[in-house]
């Protein structure tokens, strides 16, 4: 048995994952047990889940993997430098304390992590520890491990590989192919062109956060008109045929300094960036638009190089701009490739579940499919018996699951993600333990009674917390830690937005719809499991606008009800997809089938469990608090269901408010 420990850490997005024999055992964010957004210190606490969760101790890995090369980053950081010195040597100094005092001395530094995940408090017999592993340490190129996140995990046989991201170590994209156990990167773009970096910096620019904004620039670029885009092709980025970009770095300092975009930038756009938490004007909605249609434009040329180069009809992504469901969503209509897999960790948490399968694969040579491992997975356990869609890239059966008359047939391909429920979950003993300590009143149902019962909930109006199974790894809340609505509403998307979410009124939200009718109600027909296609919402299911609300522009466009289903349909008719299935997440797909058992609808609200600026739920601690806080109607904590109006007031020392930073 070999059991491999990747890691990612240090930039943003720190996670771990815990491979054994191939099969992914465990993956989590840093972020979702310290309470810390984007965290990206050492994973301690993920590793220690991860170890948990596999029932070892540190000693007893085989390897432990980090997902890039600091050194090779340093040198880039070294090279930029000396490049644009003496300009940017502020944004030197402060970097480097923390290259000298930890980054340079990685090897040193894992090692005594990893006896701290063991239990180890102190610092120095940490240290002695961690001399003593017998582990092997290895270190992959960060592009490869976005790569090997996308490839390995994904049910292709052979597939080309597009990787987009800000910047590793060198590589800010890279064009592969994978087959079989090995992946070859054929091309990469090097930093300073970037489109992970462009995009960012026009969320820098309209007032948003680098590295976790980029969501609200792609929801607000619906409500613009891509006026600048000309303007941007012209001055800032060249896209070529072949998808690379050439940018004009007279207008951008990421490469020197601490700020994103330069006096230049601003005089060309005519003003300032946007003050943070400022009104959101036109201007950035057009800004939006504009630098969404070219990343659009740029991602399809890339694909279209990619299947040029590899002509392959299939296509794995991964890296931080891979998230760019608008994106993925027309490569998908419009690319070259009949199918497409996305990872949905494809920011850097990926890397760590990255470098973990391309040790096993690469590393050790191992086949990708190994037969004693088949099974089907249900909600991220794993389950012996034939496997569906065994080996990699064989379709899965048909199913029919509907309890009604009506044949459905259902066709998808099973991956190695086990629908990416990855972390950890809560038995009913333990949630039941908490509540009563905590004098939480609950009402306690069968396992076969809940699905009814949350969806009389929904029909009724109510917002509900769900809390349940494995957490989800990666960006998305997928039916594991999500709040969950009515979408037929017309008040839902406001209500949750400022009641539960504290968050800006233009943030559009997501559906999650039975797999079985996603072509009903959407312009799809096509899994898309982690929420990384958007698509729009079917003709029929849309309401005509008069010409009155045609005229209307920006965020006065948001109140006008748009389909069926308003709640999860953005100004431009689009959705963010979670296609379910009942195989990968029984409980979820159920509650939606009773929910259209009751009201004819397949679709309900889907966001993630969290306020703004709060790393996603984690814990039933973590469920009950955020139920608390917000405007929330149940809670659901596996089995037991808990009322708001039942509930003890909570006396709050602070304004809760203060604790999260907005992102
Ligand atoms: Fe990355």
């Amino acid at each position: 048995m070999t059991t491999i420990l990747g890691i990612s850490a240090f930039y943003h997005d720190s996670a771990a994952c815990l491979v054994r024999d191939g099969e992914i055992i465990a993956a989590a964010q840093e972020e979702r047990f310290t309470r810390v957004k984007h965290d990206h210190n050492f994973p301690l606490l993920a590793a220690r889940y991860c170890l948990k969760e596999a029932g070892i101790t540190a000693e007893q890995l085989d390897f432990v993997g980090f997902y890039d090369k600091p050194l090779l980053k340093f040198d880039r950081l070294l090279e930029t430098y000396l490049d644009y010195a003496p300009s940017g040597f502020r944004s030197f100094l402060k970097s480097m304390p923390l290259w000298m005092k930890e980054k340079l001395w990685m090897p040193d530094l894992i090692r005594t992590e990893m006896a701290k995940a063991n239990g180890i408090d102190d610092e120095r017999a940490a240290k002695k520890a961690g001399k003593k592993f017998e582990w092997k340490l290895l270190f992959g190129d960060h592009h490869e491990s976005h790569a090997a996140s996308a490839f390995y995990p994904s049910p292709f046989e052979e597939a080309a590989i597009l990787t987009i991201d800000g910047v590793g170590e060198w590589a800010t994209s890279s064009i592969g192919i994978g087959k079989g156990n090995e992946i070859t990167l054929l091309k990469e773009l090097r930093f300073p062109d970037s489109l992970g970096l462009l995009y960012s910096a026009f969320t820098y620019y309209a007032g948003f956060k680098v590295n976790s904004g980029e969501y609200k620039i792609m929801g607000l670029a619906p409500y613009g008109e891509p006026k600048y885009a000309a303007l941007i092709k012209d001055k800032l980025a060249e896209v070529r045929d072949d998808g690379s970009i050439r940018m004009n770095h007279e207008y951008f300092s990421y490469s020197q300094g601490l700020r994103m975009t330069n006096r230049a930038f601003d005089r060309i756009f005519e003003g300032p960036p946007r003050r943070s938490e400022s009104k959101i004007t036109q201007r950035e909605m057009d800004l939006a638009r504009s630098i969404q249609v070219i990343t659009e434009e740029a991602m399809l040329k890339m694909a279209a190089h990619a299947h040029k180069e590899t002509e392959i009809k299939k296509l794995c992504m991964a890296g931080g701009v891979a998230l760019n469901c608008v994106a993925n969503g027309r490569l998908l209509r419009e690319g070259p490739f009949d199918d497409i897999w996305i990872q949905p960790a494809a920011g850097d948490a990926g890397g760590a579940l990255g470098i973990a399968l391309a040790i096993w694969h690469r590393y050790l040579g191992k086949p990708r499919t190994s037969p004693e491992k088949a099974g089907t997975w249900v909600n991220g356990k794993s389950v012996r018996g034939p496997r569906r869609g065994s080996p990699a890239g064989v379709l899965v059966p048909p199913v029919n699951y509907a309890p009604d008359a009506r044949a459905i047939t259902v066709q998808g391909y099973a991956d190695g993600m086990k629908g990416s429920y990855l972390g950890p979950q809560n038995s009913v003993s333990e949630i039941e333990a908490f509540l009563q300590t905590s004098n939480a009143p609950y009402k306690k149902y069968s396992r076969e009674q809940l699905p009814e019962v949350v969806a009389q909930f929904l029909s009724e109006g109510k917002i509900i917390g769900l809390h349940q199974g494995r957490m989800e790894f990666g960006p998305r809340a997928l039916g594991a830690r999500s709040i969950i609505g009515d979408p037929r509403s017309s008040e839902m998307q406001s209500v949750m937005n400022l009641k539960i979410k504290y968050r800006e009124s233009f943030r559009p939200f997501a559906p999650s719809v039975l797999r079985e009718h996603v072509a009903d109600w959407f312009e799809l027909d096509y899994d898309s499991p982690y929420m990384m296609l958007v698509a729009d919402v079917a003709a029929e299911r849309r309401r005509q606008m008069s010409d009155e609300e045609k005229g209307l522009f920006g965020i006065s466009k948001l109140n006008i009800k748009r389909s069926e289903i308003p709640a999860v349909t953005h100004v431009d008719y689009s959705a963010r997809i979670q296609t379910v299935r009942r195989d990968t997440n029984p409980l979820y797909w159920e509650i939606i089938e009773a929910f259209r058992q009751k009201t004819g609808c397949p679709v309900i609200v889907n966001t993630s469990f969290n306020v703004r600026g709060e790393p996603i739920v984690c814990t039933p601690e973590d469920s009950y608090r955020c139920f608390m806080r917000t405007e929330m109607d149940y809670l659901v904590l596996e089995t037991c269901v808990l009322d708001k109006k039942d509930q003890p007031e909570i006396a709050e020392k602070t304004d809760w408010r203060n604790e999260f930073k907005l992102d």
